[in-house]
């Protein structure tokens, strides 16, 4: 049995969901790829926690029972744990930081300069330097994978990587915010505010740490950002993207769009000539990104010959986003090892 050893660094929402996952998952995984994915170390913001093969259960009963791993770790810090830890990926989960990228982006290219593979969840590092990631992985020969980073548990750069090789994509638009896609259809449906809305996708998990990052177009813009390195082959950062919210829709814009045929939904676009673009627009009802309904992404892509694709999925959630990152785990322990599914798993 091929064996992936994982250092998980942060433990909230979308580091609790991989656990669970884990918990729940590990030996279908083992069945259906003869993998044993193992935590060799986590870490949240107050310590790390490394052993052989530490129980995802038991990670999460100490995270929750003492608020930290670095009770029965030690209160240190991920980039020297690195050094000492024997592991083959790097799962970062801190939370996003588009200034700086930081403190995921550190933890990144030290992970990349001890020659070890990458899977993130976070925005911020490819946000903000996208380009000099993937040149310093490139140089080391390891992967980083992200599939995680837009869109949750909606399959995206794994389509395009894996399935649509042949064709070009040229554009791509969607709505790639679960937080305030929930929210404008809370408005839309239940009259309910922006602000008690908010309050119940905080509630829900899906929110940003930040929730301003959701409402004012920034984590929409991250993602924008990622998709058009990524797909489109355009160099650009968050610096490059034209973002506007929707703090200031309100009710009554809901409602007089809705009764002239239209729904309000916040949408992030970005073409091959490097148009980067996250506004909230008027959606026809028979366009589907209308009728896509909380938490729920929907992208749009544009290609050369095979027309448009389009690809749905739930954009946040701990869980739905913990799946997209396992699905980079096993493709990274597939290079690693040639897996194949096996039937029955
Ligand atoms: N806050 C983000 C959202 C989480 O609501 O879509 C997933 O990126």
């Amino acid at each position: 049995m091929r064996e992936v050893k994982l250092f998980v660094v942060g433990l909230g929402a979308v580091g609790g969901g991989l656990m669970r996952l884990l918990a729940d998952k590990r030996d279908v995984y083992k069945r259906r790829f003869g993998v044993d994915v193992k935590v060799s170390a986590v870490a949240d913001s107050k310590g790390v926690w490394a052993g052989d093969d530490l129980d995802p259960s038991e990670v999460l009963r100490v995270k929750e029972e003492k608020g930290t791993v670095a009770a029965v770790g030690e209160e240190t810090d991920p980039l020297s744990a690195m050094e000492d830890v024997d592991f083959d990926v790097l799962v970062e989960l801190t939370p996003t930081d588009i200034e700086t990228g930081e403190p995921g982006l550190s933890h990144v290219m030290k992970a990349i300069e001890l020659g070890k593979h990458v899977v993130t969840a976070n925005k911020g590092p490819l946000a903000v330097a996208y380009s000099e990631i993937m040149e310093a992985a490139e140089e080391a020969g390891v992967i980083v994978r992200y599939e995680a980073t837009a869109g949750g548990a909606m399959p995206v750069f794994n389509l395009v990587r894996e399935t649509l090789r042949s064709v070009d994509v040229l554009s791509l638009e969607g709505i790639l915010n679960g937080t305030v896609n929930y929210v404008l259809t809370r408005m839309e449906e239940e009259g309910v505010t922006l602000e008690d809305a908010l309050a119940e996708a905080r509630n829900r998990g899906i929110a940003e740490a930040d929730p301003s990052m959701d409402v004012e177009g920034w984590d929409t813009a991250c993602k924008v950002v990622i998709l058009a390195n990524s797909i489109l082959g355009v160099e650009c950062t968050i610096d490059d993207v034209d973002v506007t919210g929707i703090e200031r829709i309100t009710p009554e814009a809901i409602e007089i769009a809705e009764e002239r045929g239209y729904r309000i939904r916040l949408i992030g676009r970005a073409t091959k000539d490097g148009d980067l673009v996250v506004t909230p627009a008027l959606v026809p009802k028979s366009d589907p990104l209308s009728r896509v309904k909380g938490t729920m992404n929907l992208l749009r892509l544009g290609t050369d010959v095979a027309g448009d694709i389009l690809v749905s999925g739930r954009g946040a959630g701990p869980l739905e986003t913990a799946s997209a990152v396992m699905s980079d785990v096993l493709a990274i322990a597939e290079g690693i090892s040639g897996l194949e599914r096996r039937h029955p798993a």
